[in-house]
């Protein structure tokens, strides 16, 4: 349609998207196969790829689905399987006309399953090169760290001799905070979001994705992020969403994500609207695309149908993921 093609041609920066969230349950099945990897087998989910896509319909949660997610991950082992899951991801962000892409990757989840760093990283580095040179998309890579673990285990994997070296020669551009949030807020992480300020490198935290505003607000004045992914429950708090609306803090939202993890009830509860009115500035994001139904413009197409913007607005929100992103000006400059 002509609408999907305006959507396809604009020029899109994905900033919310989780590496280990592109593994379809094709790569993931492909990958255990190779690896000899043996998934659960008291769970009929992992019976099949396609009763693990069926089952990836019915998440009632984030935990629903990061108990899925930490399992899919086990399959990946050599650098090469990182390097064939990250690319599997560009090309699908090529065809969705994605310019520039910040992606995440978790650490910890794999040190703690013996998987080197550096072979998570050379692989992950690899599919990024390859992504500049054949397909024109740039990128950066964000260290995430995982908030349901101890925030002494995440500070001790910062200061890692072979993560500080990937900060230090400019290979990862910032750090982010994901897994579970309810239980676990952003204050307990402010000791190592302070030596990352110190360090110089960019700061973003997952807020206000299940848990209350009060999380968003902690994480800005507490950690000091620079941008809030997701965010939706900004809109519970007029007087904060007036403050992050003057300050210009891009939100990172990822509307069907929302929907398949229960965080609202339809696309159209989203709250797009009411952030355009208040003046947010925000991307569009498909979060863990393998496991939620839909890559970028997925979203920016379910968007379109539930929101029905204008080319204007649809292309503000890609003016302020341009000017949002954290690559260099010359690179912001050639996409504007
Ligand atoms: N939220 C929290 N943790 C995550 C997510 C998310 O949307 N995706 C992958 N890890
Ligand atoms: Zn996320």
């Amino acid at each position: 349609s002509p609408l999907h093609d305006f959507l396809q041609r604009l020029p899109k920066c994905e900033h919310h998207l989780h590496l280990e969230g592109a593994l379809s349950p094709t790569l993931l099945f492909d990958l255990a196969k190779r690896n000899r990897i043996t998934l659960p087998t008291d769970d009929e989910a992992f019976g099949s790829p396609d009763k693990l896509h069926t089952r990836y319909g019915r998440f009632t949660s984030l935990n629903d689905f990061l108990h899925y997610y930490y399992i899919g991950m086990s399959v990946l082992i050599h650098s090469h399987d990182f390097e064939s899951l990250a690319w599997d991801y560009f090309q699908h962000a090529a065809v969705d006309g994605v310019h520039h892409a910040e992606v995440f990757f978790d650490p910890q989840a794999h040190i703690a399953r013996g998987i080197p760093y550096t072979t998570v990283l050379d692989g992950f580095q690899a599919a990024c090169q390859r992504a500049e040179r054949e397909l024109g998309i740039t990128t950066e890579l964000i260290t995430c760290f995982l908030r349901h673990l101890p925030a002494a285990d995440c500070l001790a994997t910062f200061e890692l001799e072979h993560v500080q070296d990937s900060y230090q020669s400019g290979v990862i551009t910032g750090i982010g905070l994901d897994s579970s949030e309810l239980g676990f807020p952003p204050q307990l992480f402010e000791e190592m979001y302070g030596k990352a300020s110190e360090q110089g490198l960019r700061r973003t935290a997952h807020a206000g994705e299940e848990g209350p505003a009060s999380f968003i607000s902690s994480a800005l004045d507490t950690l000091g992020i620079e941008r809030i992914d997701h965010g939706i429950r900004l809109v519970e708090d007029a007087e904060l969403m007036a403050k992050v609306a003057a300050q210009g803090t891009l939100l990172t939202v990822c509307p069907l994500s929302n929907v398949v993890l229960r965080c609202v009830p339809e696309i159209k509860d989203v709250p797009i609207r009411k952030f355009l009115d208040a003046g947010i500035k925000f991307s569009i994001n498909s979060d863990d695309p393998a496991y939620f139904g839909g890559y970028i413009l997925d979203n920016y197409c379910r968007v379109h149908e539930a929101f029905e913007l204008h080319v204007n607005e649809w292309e503000g929100i890609c003016r302020a993921g341009i000017e949002g992103s954290w690559c260099g000006q010359e690179r912001k400059t050639q996409m504007l």
